[in-house]
């Protein structure tokens, strides 16, 4: 299997390090290809997604990407390489899981348009500021097809009924998210066993903050996926815990939720459990099951046992939890 390897910025090269090193454990045949993306590599090249980088991915079986931090006013040349990586490589699909106590969900996100569709622009003198939200019919089919999909998949392995919820803005955004609902609601009609509801996108951030564990599938619009990811992540420790797999044709890309972090970067304090779920999630993904479960066995007892990172209420390192699972994993250090 070769892998491209994309650190980027922050803590991003901290917890792709881990990645790596229990990734070689597990599969010392894998072929690696480092690539930059992200700030540092647009300061030193000029571009935050190289041609070289793009390439590299195209080429590779499966891509391990860390965070990369994206300055929050416009640079004249720049725009965020993960939405571009996503889109390039068609990764249509963004899956999000959580879970914790009694929590078991997973949020499904479009990853291709919506308003990460990168039509922006300035009007009136720069006095407007416009973003156009694309939602197409056949993006909207694709994604609700996958969260059906996976929905059904999760009822057969756990043995018990399914439900998919459709989270949009219908109301306001009628034409937009009318669209995206009509689009998914048609998909539903092919999953009758499915238990099939619908929330506007504010309720249901409230819904899985507050009763998390009602809730098994959710497909929604790209930045409400984005939000709706991170609320329900708290549910599973956290964003040093949260993994996500960006999945296309025959593509997939395997990164942490959570961003660059500079708060603590440079600190060796980053929780790489994350970065580490995202290994198993790409093992997993390339036919790997024994791998990807030796690692989430051991995963699973550092998260019980400790060590633990500041974020997990502990003061271990980086490195000293990466260790700990190489330990559960092969008895030594690798
Ligand atoms: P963030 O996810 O980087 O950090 C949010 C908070 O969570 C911070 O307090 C951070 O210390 C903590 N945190 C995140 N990951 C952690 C980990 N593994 N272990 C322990 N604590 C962790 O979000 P923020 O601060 O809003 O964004 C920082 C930069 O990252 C920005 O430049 C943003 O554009 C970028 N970003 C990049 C993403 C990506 O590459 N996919 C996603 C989100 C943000
Ligand atoms: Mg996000």
């Amino acid at each position: 299997m070769r892998v491209c390897v994309i650190p980027g910025d922050g803590i991003g090269p901290e917890v792709l390090g881990a990645a790596v090193r229990v990734l070689m454990a597990l599969a010392p045949g894998t072929e690696l290809v480092e690539a930059e993306a992200g700030w540092g590599a647009f300061e030193r090249h000029g571009a935050a997604l190289p041609a070289s980088t793009l390439e590299a991915a195209l080429a590779a079986d499966a891509v391990l990407f860390g965070a990369v931090a994206s300055p929050s006013h416009a640079v004249s040349g720049y725009s965020s390489p993960i939405v571009r990586l996503r889109r390039e490589l068609d990764l249509y699909a963004n899956i999000r899981p959580t879970s914790g106590p009694g929590v078991d969900l997973v949020v499904v996100r479009e990853n291709t348009e919506g308003l990460y569709a990168g039509r922006e622009r300035l009007e009136d003198g720069g006095e407007t500021a416009i973003a156009e939200r694309v939602i197409t019919r056949r993006a909207s089919t694709r994604i609700a097809r996958a969260a059906f999909e996976l929905a059904a998949r999760r009822a057969e392995a756990l043995g018990r009924p399914g439900m998919v919820t459709i989270v949009h803005k219908a109301n306001v955004l009628r034409v937009s998210d009318g669209l995206f609902r009509e689009a998914a609601l048609a998909v539903a009609r092919d999953y009758p066993a499915i238990k099939v509801e619908e929330q506007l996108v504010d309720v249901a951030a409230m819904r899985v903050a507050q009763n998390p564990r009602r809730f098994d599938v959710l497909v929604t619009t790209n930045l409400f996926g984005d939000i709706l990811s991170d609320v329900a992540c708290i549910h599973g420790g956290g964003l040093g815990l949260a993994a996500s797999a960006n999945l296309g044709e025959g593509r997939g890309l395997f990164e942490p939720v959570h961003g660059a972090a500079p708060d603590i970067a440079g600190k060796g304090l980053a929780n790489p459990l994350a970065a580490l779920e995202c290994v198993a999630t790409m093992l997993a993904w390339r036919g790997h099951a024994a791998e990807a479960a030796r690692l989430r066995v051991a995963a699973a007892a550092i998260l019980r046992d400790g060590p633990h990172t500041p974020d997990l209420g502990g003061n271990a390192t980086t490195a000293a939890v990466t260790e700990a699972v190489l330990v559960r994993l092969v008895g030594h250090l690798a």
